[in-house]
């Protein structure tokens, strides 16, 4: 499919360039999550023997900081801005790194784990966030999913040095090493621009285009900018949980937020080979299927990134999530017919269930919830709106991580990946009746569907971009300038 370029190559590079240093949030995210399971292993030799409870604190308590962090950031984006919040957010990653790696007691190791969460949940709100503000609406799918890529390779990153550093037992240097990209994030965002959007929300219009001249050609910059400044217009009537419209795309993140994690996700990312060796697998095979299974993370969201701006979120979303059940029912399958000691084919068959489900969720749920989370609320309450989904997610992540293994022993294998099957289809469901399509369209227009009340429902009918795009000529004209140049694009 041919695409008619938007701006210069200098444009598209600033954009990228800007992409991939935000999305250095995301590879933290990815590898400070991932670490910790390689980690886990040698902790005693520094601090003694540790029960199962310490290593469940420590493994766990990231997720409570990250929930924590994600609550904080929203307000403080909205408030101080989306670069100086990016900024907070690296120091807080290195101080928190390496307090953990130069931990002298392991209480002091765990806070340090809760201080690295802040700034995980922070990382996971703001990249996305930033990026989504900074991209034109035919890329936007592209480039933020560039922070989808970033976890993913994070954690892949943080399985390899885990396996490298093993021999030595070195889990100081696998916390410590998270500080580079943590210092190249810090020092690459005071390279950065404010988010443009932000800029002109806030008031201060001659920043904000002297922003865009960066990344746009000067056809695109007023549209853009008149639409921004007809939604902040709507600003004083725009109250968080009161507006039935607003709360209906709150309820729509919040749900595929949970989706999202209790469909099982992080139980293979944290514990494949912990699984597979209990299933019978030997450890040396159990730690390449799960490389293997990262690798097969990272391919297919690169998959997803070029696919997303062509096909759409919602054909992505919704075969991604019939590939789960898919994947999930041939892992519990390999259970029921190979019984509880997996062996020969019906251990490959384990090996190939999960290798379909991780590599549904990443052409799927995995980029699509971020990226979902980055359009559908207004402008005005972006920050917070968002922050409230990426809550949702950790503490559903939290709950998920510290009772799979508790479950496990209760259903087994068989019983829970059904159950995550179940889940997984039941998310399915929901998907078809309620996700919205918002490729080509801008963020303004989107916000448009929002406040008709078609988001988050009738938005989600194969009809929504021409909806949008005929209803944004009311206002202004502006952004129908913007839908239509979408449109044409994408039909090349
Ligand atoms: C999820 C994480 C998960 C990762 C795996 C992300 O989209 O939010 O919880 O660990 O994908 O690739």
């Amino acid at each position: 499919m041919s695409r008619e370029p938007v701006g210069t190559t200098a444009h598209r590079r600033a954009l990228i360039m800007a992409s991939a240093i935000t999305a250095l949030g995301g590879l933290l995210f990815g590898y400070d999550t991932g670490v910790v399971s390689g980690a886990l292993l040698f902790l005693q030799d520094s601090f003694g023997k540790l029960s199962s409870f310490d290593k469940e604190l420590v493994t766990s308590l990231l997720l409570v900081g990250a929930a924590t962090g994600a609550l904080g950031a929203g307000r403080l984006a909205d408030r101080v801005g989306r670069r100086p919040t990016i900024l907070v957010t690296a120091l807080v990653f290195i101080a928190g790194v390496l307090g953990a790696a130069f931990a002298p007691a392991f209480w002091f190791l765990v806070c340090m784990r809760f201080v690295i969460g802040l700034a995980v949940g922070s990382a996971s709100m703001t990249v996305p966030l930033f990026i989504g503000e900074l991209s034109p609406p035919r890329y936007r799918g592209a480039f933020v999913s560039f922070n989808q890529l970033a976890i993913t390779s994070g954690i892949l990153v943080s399985y390899l040095v885990d396996y490298g550093l093993s021999s030595s037992q070195n889990w100081r240097l696998m916390f410590g090493l998270a500080a580079i990209p943590a210092a190249l994030l810090f020092v690459g965002t005071l390279f950065q621009p404010e988010s443009p959007h932000w800029l002109i929300a806030t008031g201060r219009e001659d920043e904000g285009r002297t922003v865009l001249q960066r990344f746009r050609s000067d056809e695109e910059i007023d549209a853009e900018v008149a639409d921004v400044h007809r939604i902040s217009r709507d600003e004083r009537r725009a109250p968080l949980l009161g507006d039935p419209t607003l709360r209906a795309v709150l309820v729509l993140g919040v749900t595929l937020a949970v989706l999202q994690q209790v469909t099982g996700i992080n139980t293979v990312i944290y514990y494949a080979p912990t699984l597979l060796h209990g299933a019978g697998l030997g450890s040396g095979a159990s730690l390449l299927a799960n490389v293997v299974n990262g690798g097969v993370n990272v391919g297919m969201t690169i998959v997803a990134i070029w696919l997303l701006d062509r096909a759409g979120r919602r054909p992505l979303l919704l075969t991604g999530t019939a590939g789960m059940v898919v994947g999930m029912l041939v892992v519990a399958l390999s259970f029921t017919t190979g019984g509880s000691n997996l062996h020969g084919a019906y251990a490959l068959m384990a090996v190939a269930g999960l290798l379909i489900y991780t590599g549904s969720f990443a052409i799927g749920l995995g980029p699509v919830f971020w990226l979902l989370i980055a359009e559908i609320y207004p402008q005005q309450v972006r920050g917070p709106a968002m922050s409230i989904a990426t809550l949702a997610n950790w503490a559903a992540n939290f709950v998920v991580t510290i009772s799979f293994l508790t479950l496990l022993d209760a259903i087994g294998g068989q019983g829970v990946f059904f159950l995550f099957a179940f889940l997984s289809l039941v998310g399915l469901a929901y998907m078809v009746k309620r996700v919205p399509e918002t490729k080509d369209l801008s963020l303004a227009e989107i916000q448009v569907e929002v406040e008709h009340g078609r988001a988050a429902g009738a938005l989600g009918s194969a009809t929504a971009s021409t909806t949008a795009k005929s209803t944004t000529t009311a206002p202004t004209g502006t952004a129908a300038t913007t839908g239509t140049t979408a449109t044409t694009g994408n039909a090349g």
